[in-house]
């Protein structure tokens, strides 16, 4: 055989075996409805206390995390409150100033979190809040000189700071909680079960900022969902005039999750006495933090591929949990990619001019290396010869390609955002579902407020997650009410909401 027919040969069963690869990752309508019913089901049971014998940390289904906030602000809130927010990738701080006519002016600082702290199993919980306390004295010595030292010399006046910290936590109260597990790449393994309002409050003191006291612990997506109502209703904001109250928070970021008011009669893991107690307050609802990132982790009906169970035992920091998060979001995107490629060069289908696997560019053999950014390009790369993912390829991960492996490339990425975007309307719609909220209101319309850089900028995502939702037990009609709204900032200004109430 000559060299152009074994080539010809390769390419064949290049695209053969890619289409198999895609194939897999299809998701069609009625799988969404499947998953859909299974993820009401899976909230339904997440309400209830906890079977005999299991605890947070080892109960695998979806957490569904009473979050103690059992209102909704609506913008005439006032105040100066601090607000930090511990991320995948960044750590904020920032103050906010709530005008009380819908709007706020905020100041921030925003720093990314040391490599260390995420690769090294032996960094401890002292270490990273120390880092956190360090970085809010920074930001106030940058932002705010005058709180740090009253004219006459006297201490401080007290500063509250609302802390929103985007992992699983066992909420105790609007003030407390204990970390869960980790979830996007962390392994420090002494916060796992601590407090961690206390771990970040001792190390302000440490930093003599006792003026500051965290006195609200929020998850990312409960604060999404405040800010976006303490917005609502802002008749002069650019893009806000018809904004209303959401239905949903959530985040489709390095990881994902997503929150809603459920009531409180339905949420039997609340002791009766506190939930009595609410009622007769004239308390009605409670955000529920679902944590939909663990939806499934049993893999009843979640779509499996090889890839992502590598992914899952072999390296994320988190076997067996969040296992709908790694077919979603951005953290896993890369990786899912790279693993295939992997596959596809030990099947000797493409990058042939390395023989073997140690040969490979170290970077496409280094885990978590390709980030969804590098999707994002390729996703819509329509240059000749697909020349923008050669260079992508060549950037990132030193690996050179042809166009032929390109194409394939292209394809798989594809299927890949594709999968994660399809999935993402399954917790929308079995929320709206459950609630009954496409019923609630004049017209049925629902706001979801969004944030996070794959819902935000990864090209496309919002147009497959909208044909998902069509797709989906909601039907054409009712995708047709969902208005889905970028919420940014909202962790800031909702952990300065939920300050301000605690
Ligand atoms: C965490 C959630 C968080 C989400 C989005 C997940 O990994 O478990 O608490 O809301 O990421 O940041």
């Amino acid at each position: 055989m000559s060299f152009e027919e074994v080539h010809e040969k390769v390419n064949e069963r290049l695209t053969r075996k890619v289409d198999s690869v895609c194939n897999e990752f299809a998701v069609d309508a009625a799988k969404l409805e499947e998953l859909t019913e299974y993820f009401i089901e899976s909230m339904n049971a997440g309400l209830q206390p906890l079977p005999q014998g299991q605890d947070a940390s080892t109960y695998r289904n979806m957490p569904m995390i009473p979050s103690f906030v059992t209102g909704k602000p609506n913008g005439s809130e006032r105040g100066l409150f601090l607000a930090a927010d511990l991320g995948g990738t960044n750590f904020r701080v920032c103050s906010v100033n709530l005008h009380g006519d819908h709007t706020f002016t905020l100041r921030q600082l925003k720093s990314p979190i040391p490599q260390e702290f995420l690769e090294d199993e032996h960094v401890s919980s002292h270490e990273l809040f120390s880092y956190l306390a360090r970085r809010t004295s920074v930001f106030l010595r940058k932002h705010h000189p005058e709180m740090l030292l009253a004219d006459d010399g006297s201490m401080p006046k007290e500063l509250k700071l609302g802390f929103t910290f985007s992992y699983p936590v066992q909420q105790k109260g609007l003030g407390s909680g204990t970390l869960i597990r980790w979830t996007k790449g962390f392994k420090i393994k002494d916060t796992v079960g601590k407090d961690v309002v206390q771990l970040y409050q001792r190390e302000l003191d440490a930093q003599q900022l006792e003026f500051v006291r965290a006195v609200a612990l929020t998850n990312d997506t409960v604060g999404t969902f405040l800010a976006h109502c303490y917005r609502s209703g802002d008749a002069n904001s650019a893009d806000s005039g018809e904004i209303s109250d959401p239905v949903i928070g959530c985040i489709f970021g390095t990881g994902t999750n997503g929150c809603y008011m459920e009531k409180i009669e339905n949420i039997k893991k609340l002791p009766l006495e506190f939930r009595s107690q609410l009622l007769r307050e004239g308390k009605t609802h409670m955000i529920i933090n679902t944590e939909w990132g663990s939806f499934d982790n049993e893999l009843k009906h979640l779509p499996s591929t090889k890839y992502d169970v590598a992914i899952d035992q072999k390296y994320s920091s988190n076997p067996g949990f969040h296992l709908f998060e790694k077919r979603v979001s951005g953290m896993f995107l890369g990786e899912i990619l790279r693993n295939v490629l992997i596959d596809l060069h030990a099947d000797g289908l493409i990058f042939c001019q390395y023989k073997t696997y140690e040969q490979l560019p170290h970077r496409l053999r280094s885990p978590f290396e390709l980030s969804s950014e590098v999707l994002s390009h390729i996703e819509i790369d329509d240059s000749t010869g697909l020349r923008e993912t050669e260079l992508s390829l060549l950037q990132a991960l030193r690996l050179p390609t042809t166009p032929e492996e390109r194409a394939e490339i292209q394809r798989i990425v594809r299927a890949i955002s594709r999968r994660s975007a399809y999935l993402a309307a399954v917790p929308i719609a079995g929320i709206l579902i459950k609630t009954d909220a496409l019923h609630q209101h004049y017209h049925g319309e629902v706001e979801i407020g969004c944030d996070g850089s794959v819902v935000e900028y990864y090209p496309g995502f919002r147009s497959m997650l909208r044909h998902a939702l069509s797709l989906s037990p909601l039907g054409p009609d009712g995708e047709r009410k969902v208005h889905i709204r970028i919420a940014k900032d909202g962790s800031g200004v909702g952990a300065a909401l939920c300050a301000l109430v605690a």
